[in-house]
């Protein structure tokens, strides 16, 4: 277990924020963090998965502790299909390109998304038709008070739009451990709806699919239109796609009829928050180092020195003017500290 003091934390979160932390610890093993939980358990304690989802506008005055766990193994092979199980420090686009060597289906929507297998199920991850509780099967999990070992099964753990029990009734309560997940070895399920993906195909005259074909056609979508953490800092979408009333949308279509969107339920439909940033001017917009990007308007990004300070005041001003425009109120999708 290795201990630090006074550290900054900017090579630890994708948006490259340089605060600091007062303590750090990584842990690198299930020993580590229960010995981590155990020496700190008075502490304030910060937990840091692969730092893809959060801004940070603060130095962390509290024990950071580090995921690290690495480790995957196969638990059981059925006629067409695998089970996995995945610790909680992995790198996400690894394990998915180690799935996809395998021939297995049921991550290849999912390749490039930043991050580690531990933070997957917090925030539900999904890209191109398909979320990650699609093919979870359960979630290993330590109690921060009782260092108890705790499972949860998919149901238990209330999977919705970029959202689980993790971020609700559960948040700060449990430390991910492992993930469990159920993939296809053949009959492989595949999800080819999205405009997109269909495009990629179309254009290289793809017409029967492969996994490992959808996850290069999300992978040449993604680097057009999202921003490399490594190159730009970024924490992916910013904002939620916001969730209105069908009358709400037609009241939209009124003064814009190509307005896009997606239906959810009878009731409702989802609108691409991209769309509406775009619309009302502010895609490429830059104030100092912190930018709305130029290809996707729903990424906020750190063009090198920005603070969190800064691209929270510039994610202000996108929901005032949206607000102002569409009297819609975006909600941030990372996690702001
Ligand atoms: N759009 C614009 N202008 C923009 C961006 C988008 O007009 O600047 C329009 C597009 O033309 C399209 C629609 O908005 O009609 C949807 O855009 P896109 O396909 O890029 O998807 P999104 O709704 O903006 C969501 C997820 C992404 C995920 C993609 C693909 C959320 C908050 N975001 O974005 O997830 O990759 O769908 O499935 O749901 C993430 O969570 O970090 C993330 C990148």
């Amino acid at each position: 277990m290795k201990v630090k003091h006074n550290t900054s934390l900017k090579s630890f979160n994708t948006f490259g924020i340089d605060v600091n932390a007062r303590t750090f610890i990584k842990a690198a093993s299930l020993k580590d963090l229960k010995d981590a939980l155990k020496q700190n358990y008075s502490e304030d304690l910060f937990i840091l998965g692969g730092g893809s989802n959060m801004l940070l506008t603060r130095d962390i005055n509290a024990t950071v502790l580090h995921i690290d766990i690495k480790g995957k193994e196969v638990l059981e092979v059925s006629e067409d299909h695998v089970l996995i199980r995945v610790n909680a420090g992995e790198n996400w686009h690894d394990v998915v390109l180690w799935t996809l060597e395998n021939n297995w289906g049921g991550f290849e929507n999912l390749s490039l998304i930043p991050g580690n297998i531990g933070t997957t199920p917090i925030q539900n991850i999904g890209a191109y038709g398909v979320e990650i509780k699609d093919n979870l099967v359960s979630v290993k999990a330590i109690d921060i008070q009782t260092l108890e070992e705790v499972e949860f099964n998919n149901e238990d753990c209330e999977f919705g739009y970029r959202d689980s029990v993790f971020k609700n009734k559960y948040k700060g309560k449990y430390i991910i451990t492992s993930v469990n997940f159920r993939l296809t070895t053949k009959n492989h399920k595949l999800s080819t709806n999205y405009g997109a993906i269909q495009e990629v195909f179309k254009q290289k005259g793809v017409s029967n699919p492969s996994v490992k074909d959808i996850s290069n056609a999300v992978i040449e979508i993604r680097q057009q239109k999202l921003p490399d953490p490594k190159i730009l800092g970024n924490s992916g979408s910013f904002f939620k796609n916001p969730v209105v009333s069908i009358e709400k949308l037609t009241e939209l279509q009124r003064i814009h009829p190509e307005i896009p969107f997606y239906k959810i339920s009878e009731k409702e439909v989802k609108i691409p928050a991209g769309w509406l940033i775009e619309s009302v001017g502010l895609k490429g917009y830059r104030e100092g180092d912190a930018g709305v990007h130029k290809n996707q308007a729903l990424v906020l990004v750190n063009y090198g020195a920005a603070t969190g300070h800064e691209i929270l005041s510039l994610s202000k001003k996108v929901q005032k003017k949206i607000l102002k425009h569409f009297q819609i109120e975006l909600q941030p999708e990372v996690n702001i500290f």
